[in-house]
């Protein structure tokens, strides 16, 4: 399967991507964690893109989608993909379409998740996250065993640097200005599927699992 997850920041695209992608033995290919890796790894990538990141902006066309061409070119993505944290604007959604026609195949599915703007500030602001296996968690709806710890090997949990109060609100703008547009777009497509992201975690992935079985059946 082919899927693509589009939603606001903090919308649960990555809590939602990790559990699906696992259950669909599938790799999730998150843009924002690449860039996070090359970011702490020191890398040219990672130089270039930190700056935009920092100020919750995207990261320049050109660098985004040469590094998912990479990513989807490796073998393990070759029996299907989520995709998680893009395209991010419609010329990105253009690209992937010929990225994916250059190898044969198309889309199945783009999921999106709906959540409310306070929702998103209150779920950011509560996140953390582990530096060593990409674990997301929150404070008070989704906490560690041990506070500060990681469940899986006990590092210490960060916070991102663009989850501050100020940068969450203009990555807010970024996504009413730049991705929301997907939105019209994929529905034009026919691929588009909407669920609240709102609630506990497995209920929104019982309704993901839902709305892609019932796109996948329609198709
Ligand atoms: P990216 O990492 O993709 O950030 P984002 O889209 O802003 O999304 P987030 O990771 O903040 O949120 P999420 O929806 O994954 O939520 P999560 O599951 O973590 O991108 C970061 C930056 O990289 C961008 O700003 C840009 O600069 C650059 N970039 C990335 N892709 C790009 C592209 N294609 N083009 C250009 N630039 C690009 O959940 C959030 C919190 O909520 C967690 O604490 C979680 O535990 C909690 N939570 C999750 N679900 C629930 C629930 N149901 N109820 C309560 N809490 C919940």
């Amino acid at each position: 399967m082919r899927a693509v997850l589009v939603g606001p920041p903090g919308a649960g695209k990555g809590t939602q991507a990790q559990i699906l992608a696992e259950e669909l033995s599938i790799p999730k290919v998150s843009t924002g964690d690449i860039f996070r890796a090359n970011v702490s790894g020191g890398t040219e990538l990672g130089k270039k893109a930190k700056e935009f990141m920092d100020r919750g902006d995207l990261v320049p066309d050109e660098i985004t989608n040469a590094m998912v061409k990479d990513r989807l070119a490796q073998d393990d993505a070759a029996g299907g993909f989520l995709l998680d944290g893009f395209p991010r604007n419609v010329p990105q959604a253009e690209t992937l379409k010929g990225m994916l026609a250059d190898l044969g195949s198309n889309l199945d599915v783009v999921l999106e998740l709906r959540v409310d703007e306070e929702e998103v500030v209150k779920r950011l602001s509560g996140r953390r996250s582990c530096p060593e296996c990409g674990r997301v968690y929150h404070v008070e709806y989704d906490a560690p065993n041990v506070a500060g710890k990681c469940d899986n090997e006990g590092a210490e949990l960060y916070q991102r640097e663009d989850d501050r109060e100020e940068t969450i609100r203009h990555r807010l703008k970024v996504y009413r200005e730049q991705t929301a547009p997907l939105v019209e777009y994929y529905s034009g497509e026919g691929l588009l599927a909407t669920i609240s992201a709102t609630g506990p975690v497995a209920e929104v992935t019982s309704r993901a699992k839902s709305a892609i079985a019932e796109k996948r059946s329609a198709a």
